[in-house]
């Protein structure tokens, strides 16, 4: 591993063309207390500020999100796990805006992602953003590239990336202990419900939804937007794949060792239900990479599988196969005889003080955004092989889409004028 401060100041930042940050931000003690504000309190970003809040010498100071209602309810949550209030606010230039904050947490909407970390990375703060990192894969390329002219520590929320029976089953598998891996199966199931057909209102009081849409073109408001339903509207969300897919596709990518594909395909639809989703409740990807090695990824998203429990992934290599499920793995033989089961847990606070340490420390965190956006593209491009319903070529040393303008349109989006990230 990089040995500490080498890595932003040092060898791994300098080979990308990184200059020092203009931007002034605190120089940090390596025991010092860090400043954060969270981005989006929904139930993911209530959860990270209480999170936050719990881990040894931070502060939450702000807490913010477009909806009044739901930042004074995480400011709230935050008071009850630390014992102080947050200030709660709807605007997060506020947060950007004010110098003793070092940690930008951004847990909003999918297509506020990277611009938030983008804008975060400018304004010299450290950033914890949650997956997927991006809307579209154009975005992951410039937060990447911020984090690299800013210098600034981002990891992407794949918590999976520091539970230690995780970290310890890539090594298993790194070590060759199922000879050469060359197949990953995943899953996610839900049995979601229904988004209905929406009907054009106001929005509710409290939204600032102006801000909500931010870089996205305008649309009038529908009901059934909001709060979630947005992961159904390719506007802003990039369906069960860039939501659950992501966590296991990453595990996937990880283990097999590969970054770009050279081939991407997917099928399916929106079967279960007839309403305004956008995006499939049911689909198969598969993604094929140099060296003869494949990701397949099944999501059902208004189904279960009726055998249960079911792994997270499987990995398949010439010596046996691995499962990864429930923070645990079990190794097996080319017969699928059970040769050693090591059980495990959920540990998302290791992912958040893997963060921290690395801000204070200036490492590597476990899920570097360059790791995060590799693993999210492979989403972006799934999407886009269904949207266009062909399959892609793309070249394994950038993920780009070859031969194919249409599927390559897909790279980017339309931005609200004045809204789309700089770097
Ligand atoms: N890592 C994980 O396991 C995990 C789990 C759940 C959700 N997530 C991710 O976290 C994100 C949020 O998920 P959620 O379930 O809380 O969704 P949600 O829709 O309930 O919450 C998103 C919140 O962001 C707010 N928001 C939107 N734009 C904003 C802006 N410009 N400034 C401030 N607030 C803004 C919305 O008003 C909303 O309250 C999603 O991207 C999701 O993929 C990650």
């Amino acid at each position: 591993m990089q040995t500490r401060r080498e890595w932003l100041t040092g060898a791994g930042a300098a080979g990308l063309g990184a200059a020092f940050s203009t931007v002034p931000s605190r120089v940090l003690g390596a025991h010092e207390r860090l400043v954060v504000g969270v981005m989006g309190t929904g139930g993911r970003g209530t959860a990270l500020a209480a999170a936050f809040e719990n881990q040894p010498e931070v502060e939450v100071a702000y807490v913010c999100d477009v909806d009044r209602a739901r930042a004074d309810r995480a400011a709230a949550a935050v008071q009850r796990a630390g014992g102080r209030a947050p200030q709660a606010v709807q605007d997060f230039r506020k947060i950007l805006d004010d110098r003793t904050v070092d940690v930008l947490v951004v847990a909003t909407c999918n297509h506020w992602h990277a611009p938030g970390a983008i804008l975060g990375c400018a304004a010299g703060k450290h950033v914890y953003v949650e997956k997927p990192c991006s809307h579209n894969a154009a975005e992951g390329e410039w937060l990447v590239e911020a984090a690299r002219k800013h210098r600034r520590v981002v990891q992407m929320g794949n918590q999976r990336r520091s539970w230690a029976r995780v970290r310890e089953a890539m090594d298993v598998l790194h070590a060759g202990e199922i000879g050469r891996v060359y197949y990953a199966q995943s899953w996610y199931f839900n049995t979601r419900p229904t988004i209905g057909q929406g009907k054009e209102t106001a929005p509710p009081p409290g939204l600032d939804y102006d801000l909500w849409q931010g870089p996205a073109p305008r649309r009038p408001f529908r009901d059934n937007y909001l709060h979630y339903h947005w992961h159904w509207f390719w506007h802003w969300g990039n369906g069960e794949l860039g939501n659950n897919g992501i966590h296991t596709i990453d595990l996937c990518r990880w283990g097999l060792g590969v970054e770009y594909p050279v081939q991407v395909s997917s099928t399916g639809g929106r079967y279960r239900f007839r309403d305004d989703q956008e995006t499939p409740d049911t689909n198969l990807v598969t993604f094929n990479f140099p060296d003869g090695k494949t990701i397949m990824w099944e999501g059902l998203s208004c189904n279960r599988m009726p055998q249960a429990p079911r792994p997270e992934v499987v990995f398949h290599g010439e010596k046996g196969s691995l499962t990864l499920g429930g923070g645990g793995y079990v190794v097996y033989d080319p017969a699928g005889r059970e040769l050693r089961r090591v059980t495990g847990a959920p540990n998302d606070a290791a992912h958040f003080a893997n963060f921290l340490e690395a801000v204070r420390e200036r490492a590597r965190p476990h899920s570097e955004i360059e790791e995060g956006h590799r693993s999210t593209l492979l989403c972006h491009l799934g999407n886009i092989a269904y949207r266009t319903g062909r399959v892609l070529h793309c070249d394994p040393k950038t993920g780009r889409i070859r031969d194919d303008r249409e599927a390559a349109r897909h790279w980017t989006r339309e931005y609200e004028p004045g809204w789309k990230p700089k770097v």
